[in-house]
């Protein structure tokens, strides 16, 4: 049997914010979150959550996520103390228990099921995961011999100058055998710099105790201040990138770009500088995009550009072209061979195959047939200061430069438009519609 505890209920003091530590973002999610998905892979029968400062605020963050228990610190003194809290609901439990710290959010699921596999295998009592840090300012420092068996950990603040020496650093990622940590538990003393119950002295009191050196020491890099997020950040970005150039993707200038976790490419998209990806977004093959986009939970066909826009929860269809700087808002929806030129802001719209909205318009509550050309500056007048109304148009039609389509307003199909209308009343198919003054000339006027 193997039960999950993450340690989540400290306040992040150093982090200056109203925010808990533990739901800071990376990359679009949470520490907690990341923390959480990191032992996924081992499917354990109990995940806990210890809670404390701002309790329900890290309980409601994670109302999505399934199977979780939640177990109350209250006050928190102390990691070995949070660890506490779980002698009672852990009671009947018998098995592994995998402690995290909730605030390392880089670790890879393989190290995980590496660290329990060694530890199945050792028979220890506790086996916890290391690396050789080149600055390990700040975390325990962990006391090993050649063979893997820890004697000690000692925190950077209770250590001496010579046993600051040692870098060899507890990523406070642990396996204890559950029956054997609740018997040693009760016995943790506050006899320490900071006055705290720490997890980390029941190491000396467990027999035998083991330690996993990883590879990659980023993996363990904690969380404490915004430094250390923007370091974790910036491993998280190039993990992401590195995947997907792997996957076939070029990045133009890739240190220049971000993504989420929920960002998928086709082949041979090239990302120009300054991209950013948010979300669910996905980008199909041979697609072009930026310099300078920003898309979050945006679906984008095969053969698109993007050039200087944002898309938001958009659906833009195979050959479009978006931009240079164009908005596409939430509830757009563009078929095949689009063309969305510049200064162009859409919202709520389905516009059919091979339209055109090329120059300064606001399309919005609209619906466009195929083969539509907007002619610059057209504008969908849809709010009337109360209500959003539809506009839509008909295939094949044409709006002159600078109309107004006061909404609710429908134009057949193969409508033409006069420049400079302002339409407030709907239009046959095949009509031409004009709806400004006429042009009035006084000759020898001046
Ligand atoms: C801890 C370890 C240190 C290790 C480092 C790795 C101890 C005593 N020290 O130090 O050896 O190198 O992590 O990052 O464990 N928490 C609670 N309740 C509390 C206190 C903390 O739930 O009363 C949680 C925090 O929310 C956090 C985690 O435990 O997620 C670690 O606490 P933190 O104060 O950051 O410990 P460190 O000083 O980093
Ligand atoms: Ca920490």
């Amino acid at each position: 049997m193997l039960a999950v505890a993450v340690l989540a209920a400290g306040k992040g003091t150093r982090m200056k914010s109203d925010l808990p530590k533990v739901l800071q973002p990376l990359a679009g999610a949470t520490l907690v979150e990341r923390v959480l998905g990191s032992c996924r892979a081992l499917d354990p029968q109990r995940q806990i959550l210890i809670v404390g400062h701002q309790a329900e605020r890290v309980e409601q963050s994670l109302s999505q996520h399934g199977g979780l228990e939640f177990v109350l610190q209250q006050p928190q003194n102390g990691t070995g103390h949070a660890v506490q809290q779980l002698l009672a609901p852990l009671a009947d439990f018998e098995g592994e228990l995998l402690v995290l710290n909730g605030d390392v959010p880089l670790l890879r699921e393989e190290t995980i099921t590496a660290l329990l596999e060694r530890h199945r295998t050792s028979q220890a009592a506790v086996t916890l995961l290391t690396a050789r840090l080149d600055d390990p300012t700040g975390y325990g420092r962990v006391f090993a011999d050649a063979s893997g068996h820890v004697s000690a950990i000692v925190e950077h603040r209770d250590c001496s100058e010579e046993q600051r020496a040692n870098n060899l650093t507890n990523a406070g990622i642990y396996c204890f055998n559950w029956s054997k940590l609740a018997a040693v538990l009760p016995q943790l003393s506050t006899d320490n710099d900071q006055g705290e119950l720490y997890l980390t002295d029941t190491v000396a009191m467990l027999s035998p105790a083991m330690h996993v050196e990883v590879a990659d020491a980023d993996e363990i890099n904690g969380i404490n201040d915004r430094y250390q997020l923007a370091q974790c950040e910036a491993v998280i970005q190039q993990r992401l990138r590195r995947h997907w150039m792997a996957e076939g993707v070029t990045f133009v200038d890739p240190e220049s770009c971000t993504l989420s976790d929920g960002t998928r490419f086709g082949r041979d998209v090239v990302v120009e500088p300054q991209c950013h990806f948010r979300g669910n977004t996905n980008v199909g093959r041979g697609c072009r995009i930026g310099p300078g986009s920003f898309l979050e939970n945006a679906s984008v066909g095969e053969e698109v550009e993007v050039l200087y826009s944002v898309v938001r929860d958009a659906v833009v269809a195979d050959g479009c072209t978006i931009g240079p700087y164009a908005q596409l808002r939430p509830g757009t929806e563009l078929a095949r061979d689009c063309r969305i030129g510049n200064f162009v802001e859409i919202k709520k719209s389905q516009i059919a195959a091979g339209s055109k909205v090329n120059h300064l318009s606001y399309i919005g509550d609209a619906q466009l047939g195929e083969n539509v050309n907007v002619g610059a500056g057209t504008i969908t007048a849809n709010y009337d200061g109360v209500n959003k109304h539809r506009t839509v148009i008909g295939a094949g039609s044409k709006t002159g430069a600078n109309s107004v389509l006061v909404a609710p307003i429908t134009l057949g199909a193969n409508v033409t438009v006069g420049a400079g209308s302002t339409l407030t009343k709907d239009v046959p198919a095949g009509a031409l519609a004009l709806g400004r003054a006429k042009q009035l000339i006084k000759e020898n006027w001046s």
